[in-house]
């Protein structure tokens, strides 16, 4: 039997690199399409087919798939800065829903056998935690309110052409090949790039933000079955650790590890949602129990792999649209 082709958007990324190793092992042919914006060439596993580009290029996303036959698209390219969307409005539209939308018309055009949507529980909003997937969705931010979106857009695409799909709606996944270089967002690699760094670490308002933390191994598997498990079709799953912690428990864990003497700074709080953690009954019910790390043995493997990494921040990719509001903190970060 031939391989499957499968396109894995966002592969040189965190989560993507991750899957397209586990497909690969799996036995799918990979090809990756990456621009990367956020992401790195080195994380690219061997034997993963690179395009590098960018998902907001219809001509090019459409091109792929006229060159190859893809049976499946895992789409995991964003610019996932929750807390900063909202001072990047337009890029984080058009990365985030414009670009999601090429991968599902040309999904759509070329029968494509499933589309693995990589959302987040960002798209709740605040909610009765822990959050299931039948709580309303009510995104307060740019990035949630994107992914609510392509999450319709692709219920519309199902019922009018058929595109099968699964959602998935994981929620601060950390591990190994983290992007430690963004200053705006994924609190694991903040913390370690700062303990790298000497820094003190920085946490908004008092740190009693609780997240469900969720080591990135753990995810995989169920986002693998679900090309096989066809009942999963058409359905949206939270996806991630059970056990929330709060962020200075965090901060607390990694100096701990890492053996570096260090503090914490508060600085003034931010407009952020302070509870966010989900259910993970539904997902377990299609898929059967999937691993949980133990939050200290996951964090402990992450630093180990941290620990070597060569620090070197890049700029952003993209103009901040608005500077009112900004935290403090992030304006001096931004400054020309
Ligand atoms: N990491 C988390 O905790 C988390 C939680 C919920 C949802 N997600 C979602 O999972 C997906 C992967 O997240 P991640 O943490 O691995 O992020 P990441 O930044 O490490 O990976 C994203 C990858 O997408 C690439 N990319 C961004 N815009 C692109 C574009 N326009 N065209 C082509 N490539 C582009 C980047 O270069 C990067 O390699 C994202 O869709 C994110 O929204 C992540």
């Amino acid at each position: 039997m031939s391989k499957p082709t499968t396109l894995v958007t966002g592969a040189a990324g965190f989560i993507g690199s991750h899957l397209s190793k586990a497909l690969l092992k799996e036995g799918h042919q990979v090809l990756a399409l990456d621009d990367l914006s956020g992401g790195f060439k080195e994380n690219l596993p061997q034997g993963v087919s690179w395009i590098q580009g960018s998902v907001n290029d219809h001509l090019l996303v459409d091109s792929v798939f006229k060159d190859f036959r893809i049976d499946y698209v895992y789409h995991a390219a964003a610019y996932a800065a929750e807390g900063l969307s909202h001072f990047i409005r337009r890029h984080n539209y058009q990365n985030n829903l414009i670009g999601s939308v090429n991968l599902i018309n040309a999904s759509i055009r070329c029968s494509v056998k499933c589309f693995v949507f990589f959302s987040s529980i960002a798209v709740y909003g605040r909610g009765q935690v822990p959050l299931d997937e039948e709580t309303i969705p009510r995104p307060e931010d740019p990035y949630g309110i994107s992914k609510l979106s392509v999450e319709l857009d692709l219920a519309a695409a199902h019922d009018l052409f058929g595109l099968p799909y699964v959602i998935f709606r994981p929620h601060n996944v950390y591990g190994e090949f983290q992007n430690l270089n963004d200053q705006f967002r994924n609190v694991v690699g903040i913390f370690s790039r700062q303990l790298l760094l000497g820094e003190p670490l920085t946490i908004f308002g008092d740190g009693s933000q609780r997240r469900a933390f969720t080591y990135v191994q753990d995810i995989l598997p169920a986002c693998i079955a679900c090309l096989k498990n066809t009942k999963s079709h058409g359905q949206v799953f939270n996806l991630g650790s059970d056990m929330p912690v709060t962020v200075l428990q965090l901060a607390n864990l990694l100096i701990q590890i890492s053996g570096i003497s260090s503090t914490v700074n508060h600085l003034p709080e931010r407009h952020e949602i302070i509870d966010a953690f989900s259910s993970h009954k539904k997902a377990e019910a299609f898929f059967g129990s999937f691993p949980k790390t133990d939050f200290e043995d996951g964090i402990e493997k992450t630093w180990a792999w941290a620990k070597n990494q060569k620090i070197s921040i890049r700029s952003l990719p993209f103009e901040v649209e608005i500077s009112q509001n900004l935290p403090p903190s992030w304006a001096k970060l931004l400054k020309p």
